[in-house]
């Protein structure tokens, strides 16, 4: 009823002014309106609201949001539920006959869960189960668009993502005087995350926010280029076979401006050296919580090997972010008083609501927001390569804003670039940093003709649909334009299910540096393309996956002067 637009919102039952703005999340998200105005505008004409809620403010929509869902259950739904077929017949191999299959000479043996994951898919169809082996975290897998939406629409009032048990672990018990009673945001369920989410949602989520530290992040584009310069052959153009370290640094180096105000001033050749530890230490948490978890361990019974590695990481991690944090705050007390609140970082904003949270959210920024980050600006910076005409469109977009080298990138002229924007897309459909989508089911569900039951973690196989020719034509092709309105049509790609090309996930529990995320790579794109031909000269460039996609390969840019 609220969706073909005929009620007004005020006019009708809490209980569907609930699931509307529900539906309206999803809507904000498929149709990418991005900017304060553009959201709120959005938002005001979906809800007919009347000019005396001009008040109205995106956080607390947010905040409405995270404590809402729908509510399926209805007398007809609990039929379906009885007459379905039991949890146990969903198709799948059994743990013996799993475990047999991942151990040496078994089919699985060395292959990477995605790689498992498109067998299953050929062996099962687009419902199987993974068995849970000594502890690891069974799960059931679905690969059907109309799944996708089941699941989240019925997320219930805390989307419950599955939390990494060896991070709480290590947080809760091994260093509660750090964390104290967080978890963080990515690995706390219930109240608790919802408290915290509710706290950081403003500083993080608000496009108002997150804009304003595009100059900042320019300046750390700048210095990146001026750092591809000095490290690229001088005849060969070519950069360093250890690239993936600068571009690890860029990342570390942009978040931290953002989440601290600090540089430190990793793009230099004498950085600060505790950077290395923190770069390296993320990245093998990242991989041994995602083994421990996922693959048969014994770490809950006794500290494995691999298990005593993930502390040491996670204890690199911690320390030195602290060290970085507790610097930032020695700094603020410095800051003169009264200064611009559009100059606070993320860490001032947080410092102002709770410390604790504060911190804790500063680390998490830290260890969450580089893989991620550096991982999608480099598969993009690849599909730009290896598309020179959609470079060279992409170009001439920028050198609009950025008429000479040394022009800066604003608020105002970052609205300006929708083929930056749908490169990023087209980018991250083709290849999704996060692979699939997570929940555990908000209440019992029917999947597929099977029952589904209220708790069961699902993995939504989100990667192998959006490069499915059925949902986006020529699949295998970077083609920006599939995301660009064209003669007052509607974008291509938004004929595909709305709930296929989540890159960011989905609802109140999507990703929280989003934003941030996007600014970032963003900016460093059109610098870079301001300055350089981008060029790939070697074998197609592969991709590993530890929990987040990473490139395997040396990352060997040709980077010529324009
Ligand atoms: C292109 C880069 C990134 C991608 C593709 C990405 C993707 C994701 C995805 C898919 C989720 C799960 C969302 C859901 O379950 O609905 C997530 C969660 C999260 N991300 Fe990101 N992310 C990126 C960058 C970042 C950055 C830079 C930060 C920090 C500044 C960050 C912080 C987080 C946090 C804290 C969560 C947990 C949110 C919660 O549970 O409430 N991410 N991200």
């Amino acid at each position: 009823m609220f969706l073909r637009g005929t009620c007004k919102f005020h006019t009708i039952n809490i209980r569907y002014q609930n699931s509307a703005l529900r539906l309206l999340s999803s809507q904000v998200q498929t149709n990418n309106v991005s900017s304060d105005d553009e959201y709120l505008l959005y938002l005001k004409s979906q809800l007919n609201l009347k000019s005396r809620d001009s008040t109205f403010e995106i956080h607390k929509l947010n905040d409405k949001l995270q404590t809402n869902s729908i509510d399926i259950t209805s007398k007809g739904f609990e039929t379906d539920y009885k007459n379905a077929l039991p949890y146990s017949k969903i198709p799948g191999p059994s743990a013996f006959t799993f475990l047999r299959s991942v151990l040496p000479g078994g089919k699985y043996c060395g292959k990477n869960i995605d790689e498992v994951s498109k067998e299953f898919r050929r062996e099962y169809g687009d419902l199987y189960k993974f068995p849970s082996i000594f502890g690891s975290q069974g799960f059931v897998a679905t690969n059907k668009p109309e799944d996708f939406q089941t699941i989240f629409r019925t997320e219930g009032h805390w989307p419950d993502r599955t939390e990494l048990k060896t991070i709480v672990y290590y947080r809760t018990k091994i260093r509660p005087d750090i964390f104290g009673k967080y978890s963080g945001l990515a690995n706390s369920q219930g109240k608790e995350w919802g408290d915290f989410r509710s706290a950081v949602n403003p500083a993080m989520m608000h496009p108002k926010n997150t804009k304003i530290y595009i100059p900042k992040v320019d300046e750390v584009a700048t210095d990146f280029v001026n750092r591809i310069h000095q490290i690229r052959d001088p005849k060969t153009k070519e950069a360093p076979e250890n690239f993936s370290n600068d571009l690890n640094r860029w990342a570390l180096e942009a978040v931290s401006v953002i989440a601290m105000d600090t540089r430190l001033g990793l793009l230099h050749d004498k950085h600060d050296k505790r950077s290395a530890k923190l770069i390296q230490g993320a990245k093998d948490a990242f991989k041994l919580s995602f083994d421990l978890e996922f693959k048969p361990s014994l770490w809950k019974f006794f500290s494995t090997p691999q298990f005593k590695k993930l502390i040491e990481a996670l204890d690199a991690v911690t320390d030195v972010s602290c060290e970085i944090i507790d610097e930032a705050q020695e700094q603020l007390k410095n800051k003169p008083r009264g200064s611009p609140s559009d100059e606070e970082s993320v860490l001032e904003k947080l410092l102002q609501i709770d410390p604790l949270i504060a911190k804790v959210m500063a680390i998490d920024m830290l260890f969450g927001g580089m893989d991620t980050t550096s991982s999608t600006a480099t598969s993009l910076l690849y599909f730009l390569a290896k598309n020179p005409e959609k470079q060279e469109i992409l170009r001439k977009e920028i050198m609009t804003i950025l008429p000479s080298k040394d022009s800066l990138l604003t608020v105002e002229n970052m609205k300006n670039v929708p083929y930056l924007r749908a490169c990023l897309k087209e980018s991250l459909r083709m290849f999704p940093t996060v692979g699939v989508n997570v929940r555990r089911a908000g209440q019992n569900l029917v999947l597929q003709g099977y029952q589904i039951p209220k708790g069961t973690m699902i993995t939504m196989g989100t990667n192998m649909l959006q490069n499915e020719d059925k949902y986006y034509p020529n699949a295998d092709k970077f083609e920006p334009e599939r995301w660009l309105k064209k003669d007052g049509l509607p974008a291509p790609a938004k004929s595909a299910h709305p709930f296929i090309f989540l890159p960011f996930g989905f609802g109140p529990r999507m990703c929280a540096g989003k934003r941030f995320a996007e600014m970032e790579i963003e900016t460093l794109i059109a610098r870079i393309i301001r300055n350089f031909q981008v060029e790939w000269h070697h074998p197609d460039l592969k991709f590993v996956f530890t929990s987040v996609y990473v490139p395997a390969d040396k990352l060997l840019f040709t980077f010529k002067d324009i």
